[in-house]
């Protein structure tokens, strides 16, 4: 049987075309190759897939198609070794159910109203008509979100200092010298303490220790009325029925303080932006959230159709990741007629499958009526992957997205500050807003009209 379709081009040419602009690379392959596209990196094969069916394999398969923890060792540099991306089998399975178990219904329903005030409280420092960019105080406001409601530290020394560590090793990460010179000769070659590397591994070492200090206070002050996740990782087993230790817990918090942190502020950032951009949808969602009322209680926001089909909308335009994380194939499997070899890396394409005109027609417009029109199946619509790996936080993270979202509007009139369209860069894992989204508050904002009930064909 014959491989995937795919370029010629050696991996230096590919990794500069990507480089240079990835949405248009992959827009590229995608006309150009199709639904599986294949090329070499190095001697390894990589498979691109952006067919729900491909999809639907690459996440299901999983006697052939492994989700190693082994591929996503690059990350172990900002979560530790034994973060939960890094793990695999039963290890891997028995502590992302101890995670989960941290975000279920009534969990994300107690911690709504704290949402709403820390998203008020970060919002009031900003200067009325004076321009600032959204996607750093987005930042400030999932950090938060996600220091004090997904790890439970209270407002204190050691929480402003984590904070500030988490906010450095991300924006090392995402920074563009970083990139380069991570790409460049220097990485991996010692070279003392003034090389990019060593003032990385030292605000690593700030971070983990102040998080080991957290968890080993915890353990002695042990607290079982306290409902927050390193609460109750402190007081849970590993998978052969023994206590972790403090260095397991600490990494296996970073993982999801850093997907909260950036992926969702990168999501609030672009929903902002589109919204604005936008004036039909911006009356639209307007006149939904004011349906509820002064102080809407926020599970009432959550469940809005119009904001939750603006927010699955954001998602498909640009992911937030526009990758899955990559699969292994361990033994040959046959995908979309196209048999793979052990060695061969699958990568779930989430951009080009949220691109595709037969699924989204006019893909590259905003239109978030096309989730009111028609339910699309997960391996259309996956802007949290899939499979044994997908996003834990996914529930979570359109909870938050809808509340910061809403509590932002109703209070605030805002505007784009240019008129240029804003252009995504990738860059670590993400896909986020090139110029962070300039924007302006005109004033506050007074509550519109009484409560009443919406309909979806309230235009
Ligand atoms: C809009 C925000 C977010 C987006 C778009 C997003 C997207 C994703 C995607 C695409 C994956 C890879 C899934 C796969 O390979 O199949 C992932 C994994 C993951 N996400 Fe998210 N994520 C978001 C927010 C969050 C939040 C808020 C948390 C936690 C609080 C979180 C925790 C994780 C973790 C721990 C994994 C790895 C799971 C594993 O290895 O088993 N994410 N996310």
């Amino acid at each position: 049987m014959k491989s995937p379709p795919g370029p010629n081009t050696p991996s230096w040419l590919l990794n500069l075309q990507f480089e240079a602009d990835p949405f248009s690379y992959m827009d590229r392959i995608s006309q150009r190759y199709g639904d599986i596209v294949s090329v070499m990196y190095d001697s390894t094969p990589l498979v691109y897939v952006s067919h729900p069916s491909g999809i639907k394999q690459i996440f299901n398969n999983t006697k052939e198609i492994a989700a190693r923890g082994a591929l996503n060792r690059s990350f172990a540099l900002l979560t530790g070794n034994q973060g939960i991306l890094q793990l695999d089998g039963l290890q891997h399975k028995h502590r992302r159910k101890l995670l989960m178990s941290a975000f279920h219904g009534t969990r994300m329903q107690a911690c709504g109203q704290r949402i709403c005030e820390l998203t008020e409280k970060i919002m009031s420092q900003q200067a009325i008509a004076k321009p600032f960019v959204a996607y750093p105080t987005i930042e400030d406001i999932t950090l938060s979100v996600g220091i004090e409601v997904v790890m439970g530290l209270r407002e204190g020394e050691r929480h402003n200092k984590i904070k500030h560590l988490f906010a450095s090793l991300f924006k090392h990460e995402l920074s563009p010298l970083f990139e380069l010179l991570k790409k460049l000769f220097f990485w991996g070659l010692n070279l003392g303490r003034s090389s990019p590397r060593s003032d990385l591994l030292q605000l690593r070492q700030e971070l983990f220790q102040l998080l080991s200090a957290e968890v080993e206070e915890r353990r002695h002050q042990a607290d079982h009325s306290r409902t927050d996740i390193l609460s109750e990782l402190v007081l849970a087993c590993d998978e052969t029925g023994e206590p972790m230790t403090n260095e397991e817990i600490r990494d296996l918090l970073i993982s999801p303080l850093g997907a909260a942190q950036g992926a969702s502020a990168t999501a609030i950032a672009w929903s902002l932006y589109w919204i604005h951009s936008l004036p039909t949808v911006h009356k639209r969602l307007l006149a939904e959230i004011d349906s509820l009322g002064n102080n809407p209680d926020p599970m009432s926001i959550v469940t809005l159709p119009y904001l939750s089909a603006v927010c699955n909308e954001a998602l498909r335009i640009y992911p937030t990741q526009l990758f899955a994380f990559p699969r292994l194939v361990e033994s040959p499997v046959e995908v979309m007629g196209y048999e793979l070899n052990p060695g061969t890396i699958l990568i779930a394409n989430i951009y080009s499958t949220h691109q595709r005109e037969d699924l989204y027609p006019s893909p590259h417009q905003f239109q978030p009526e096309r989730f009111l029109e028609k339910q699309f199946s997960p391996y259309e619509f996956l802007p949290f992957g899939g499979g044994t790996r997908s996003c834990l936080g996914g529930a979570f993270a359109l909870f938050e997205m809808k509340l910061v979202l809403a509590t932002i509007l109703s209070r605030y009139q805002l505007k784009l500050v240019s008129k240029q369209p804003e252009r995504p860069k990738f860059g670590g894992l993400l896909c986020y807003p090139a110029n962070g989204v300039k924007m302006l508050i005109l004033g506050q904002r007074q509550h519109q009209g009484h409560p009443h009930e919406f309909t979806a064909d309230l235009v």
